[in-house]
């Protein structure tokens, strides 16, 4: 059996690989915009694994593989047997068999690279805790249709050192960009933890004004992630000066856009006049989720196309 590719993390690809993706997610919005059918994966299917909750990255995957003439099904821990207990292992061998694609949302990374290691088809990650890959494809995506080229530009990245942060410092290796990122005290970037190959692209700033000065992209998520929720009154507390506002965008480059994976708490993480403003760019980025990830369901499960 050959190994399939599977995208568990963003550095799995290769920069030719994304420029690549990005080409054919344009290829493909456009086509979709303009209501033409494309089912090349007629007959496909791809399974959905939920541990987390969801709304942008299930309606994307089902959505997107529907357009492309294929079928999805949704699994989550509560209402199959893997809730109860049944090895990681054995439900890769088995839920393999039955489909040509699966995606995963879960908790620890180690979870989906054991599923990974035992599946016949193209794995990929919907959310661990440590990475979010689907995510920063849609996010570069759209910085590059709203600006151009992201090679050599900022990102500055405010707040927790989560799983978005993390895939953010490894796409600034795979595509040669810097991140500033700055987090409260104790919150800090833990390279290993974020899959770093050394740390020429990004820097660490105590204060987010800093982080942010003459950014092109001024970025952000929520204080606690899904699986942290025991610790949100501490985060709420700690958080509270890594807020993006208005005074925050004032010192990023006045073209500046704002992005936030979304589901966002105004008020939190960013004030209402930013994310609602006219910098932010969060419903494009939203939408390029089914796009980019069109792009990606079609090259693991067909390899290139030529149309
Ligand atoms: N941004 C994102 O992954 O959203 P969901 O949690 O709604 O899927
Ligand atoms: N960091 C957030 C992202 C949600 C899409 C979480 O893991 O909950």
């Amino acid at each position: 059996m050959k190994t399939p590719r599977h995208f568990l993390q963003f550095k799995d690809f290769s920069r030719a690989e994304f420029e690549y993706l990005f080409e054919r997610a344009h290829r493909i919005k456009q086509q979709f915009k303009a209501y033409q059918k494309y089912w090349p994966l007629e007959d496909r299917t791809l399974v959905m694994i939920f541990e987390k909750a969801s709304t942008r990255t299930r309606l994307s995957f089902e959505a997107g593989m529907h357009q492309l003439g294929g079928s999805a099904i949704y699994l989550n821990t509560r209402d199959s047997q893997l809730g109860r207990g049944e090895p990681v292992e054995d439900a890769a061998e088995v839920i393999s068999r039955m489909s040509d694609v699966v995606m995963i949302r879960t908790y620890e990374q180690e979870i989906i690279e054991r599923f990974a290691s035992h599946s016949r088809v193209p794995v990929i990650n919907g959310l661990t805790n440590e990475y979010h890959p689907c995510q920063i494809m849609a996010d570069i995506f759209t910085f590059i249709e709203q600006r151009g080229s992201i090679q050599g530009k900022t990102v500055a990245w405010i707040g927790d050192s989560n799983n978005v942060c993390n895939t953010w410092l490894q796409a600034a290796e795979v595509l040669d960009f810097n991140v500033h990122v700055s987090t409260p005290p104790g919150y800090e970037v833990e390279p290993e933890r974020a899959g770093l190959y050394g740390t020429d692209h990004f820097e660490q700033f105590a204060d987010p004004m800093d982080a942010t000065r003459d950014a092109d992209l001024v970025t952000t998520d929520v204080w606690t992630s899904m699986g942290f929720e025991a610790e949100n009154e501490t985060r709420m507390k700690a958080f509270a000066d890594w807020q993006v506002d208005a005074e925050m965008m004032r010192v990023a480059k006045r073209d500046a856009v704002f992005m936030h994976c979304l589901p966002a708490h105004r008020g939190e993480e960013v004030v209402a006049d930013v994310i609602d403003g006219s910098q932010s760019v969060v419903w494009e980025e939203a939408e390029n989720r089914l796009h980019t990830q069109k792009a990606l369901l079609e090259f693991l499960v067909l390899g290139k196309v030529k149309e």
